[in-house]
């Protein structure tokens, strides 16, 4: 019988999440899925009947290798949280009559802990209503790697390449004047400390590395900090600090949040809105010391960096999108897609899709032990891991200069 299929990217962008829809694409269409439909802006979109048939777009196998390679949300995103059963039964009603109407099978939702409390919602609902002919899987995806169960997440690894290759070229640019400067290098990643942990990979015999970095794992002390900065001082002149954006105090306030005119903005699923942890840190150590300071925010470039993106990343984003549709053709459903390390050296792992419950709306942060140095640097172990995640080069197809991208 021929199968019917809906695909949806949903949260902040990756490098890869195109990769997992290329994946989900070939997969369904290998396994004789009739018609391949993209939500259009996720879940939200759908809700307004929004969606394309990805086949009018991606008509050959070039087109799935140039969509493999191109950042961001091919299909467009959303931050949209579903209204609980209980609160809007209608929602859910209504999901289900535009899912029929298009004679859905199987339904796929690409996207990090937040994104993955649409599958967690809807396949719920499909067990208490017993609707049994349509099944939901989810993807997994984010930069922040802050996934439950999986080793990691798709996005990852490429965020955290970028991230290793960039500090390596803002301390070569730090280090060429002979005086004292503070560089101050923010990175995303919310409450887990997984990307900014990634600043140790820029360290290797080439490279002198990044002198501190900070994770939220561990609760921020300004007078601790301006103290290692005068510390560092007396032997280095240029000094380079990574921290992530998520830096608390030890009362709970964002370093940024703490030091802006005003509420930050908050998503519809509670998240704050950070940014300026750089910005306000640089400003107390020019203050305190007077000194030159550079404060870097990486933002949203660190998320879509695909001309620098890993190979690895791009390979396993691939192969779990194509996971999920065989697991969903096989009647799986309430389920996510994860990554299971079996070595580091040599790099190994598999696939497999694991409870979608367990996943949901659950924030993984790194393992304490591994932050070492009086809370300002990361273990050999946390290298050791996030290493195999960097390797390969995902080349992007050039023309005229420049990535060649596919869009809508
Ligand atoms: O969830 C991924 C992420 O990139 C976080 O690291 C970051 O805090 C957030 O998205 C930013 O979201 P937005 O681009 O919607 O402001």
């Amino acid at each position: 019988m021929a199968k019917n299929i809906i695909v949806g990217q949903s949260g902040g962008p990756t490098s890869v999440i195109n990769s997992s829809l290329a994946g989900v694409f070939k997969i369904a269409k290998e396994l004789g899925a009739d018609k391949i439909y993209g939500m259009r802006n996720g879940i939200e979109g759908l809700l307004n009947e929004q969606y394309i048939d990805m086949t009018d777009y991606i008509k050959n196998d070039m087109d799935v290798e140039i969509l493999k390679r191109t950042p961001s949300a091919f299909l467009g995103s959303c931050r949209f949280k579903l209204p609980t059963v209980e609160k809007s039964p209608e929602t859910y009603d209504k999901i289900i009559a535009i899912l029929r109407k298009m004679d859905i099978q199987h339904f796929f939702y690409i996207g990090g802990n937040d994104s993955m409390d649409t599958i967690k919602q809807l396949s719920t609902y499909a067990k208490d209503k017993n609707i049994t002919d349509i099944t939901f899987m989810g993807v997994p995806k984010t930069i922040d790697n802050d996934l439950a169960v999986t080793d990691h997440t798709p996005g990852y690894g490429s965020a955290a390449k970028y991230i290793g290759a960039t500090l390596k070229e803002i301390i070569r640019d730090a280090l060429v004047q002979p005086i004292n400067i503070v560089t101050i290098v923010e990175i995303m990643g919310r409450n887990a400390g997984w990307l900014a942990a990634a600043a140790a990979l820029a360290k290797g015999d080439d490279c002198e590395g990044v002198d501190l970095i900070y994770l939220p794992e561990l609760a921020f002390d300004i007078d601790k900090f301006l103290t290692k900065i005068e510390e560092i001082s007396k032997t280095k002149k240029q000094i380079v600090v990574a921290v992530s954006e998520g830096i608390k105090d030890a009362n709970g306030t964002y370093i940024c949040e703490a030091a802006a005119q005003g509420e930050l903005m908050v998503d519809s699923f509670g998240h704050k809105a950070l940014s300026g942890t750089a910005t306000a840190l640089s400003r107390l150590v020019a203050n305190k010391f007077g000194c030159k300071t550079r404060p870097i925010e990486f933002s949203t470039i660190q998320r879509c960096a695909s001309h620098i993106g890993s190979l690895t990343d791009v390979n396993e984003a691939f192969l779990i999108g194509g996971q999920a549709v065989k697991a969903a053709f096989d009647g799986e459903t309430g389920k996510v897609g994860i990554y299971n390390r079996i070595s580091n050296k040599p790099y190994l792992m598999n696939t497999s899709i694991y409870d979608v419950n367990a996943i949901a709306n659950v924030e993984k942060t790194v393992p304490k032990e591994w932050i070492i140095n009086d809370g300002t640097y990361l273990s050999q172990e946390a290298i050791d891991y996030m290493k195999p995640l960097i390797q390969g080069e995902a080349l992007p197809y050039m023309v005229d200069g420049l990535p060649r991208h596919i869009k809508l």
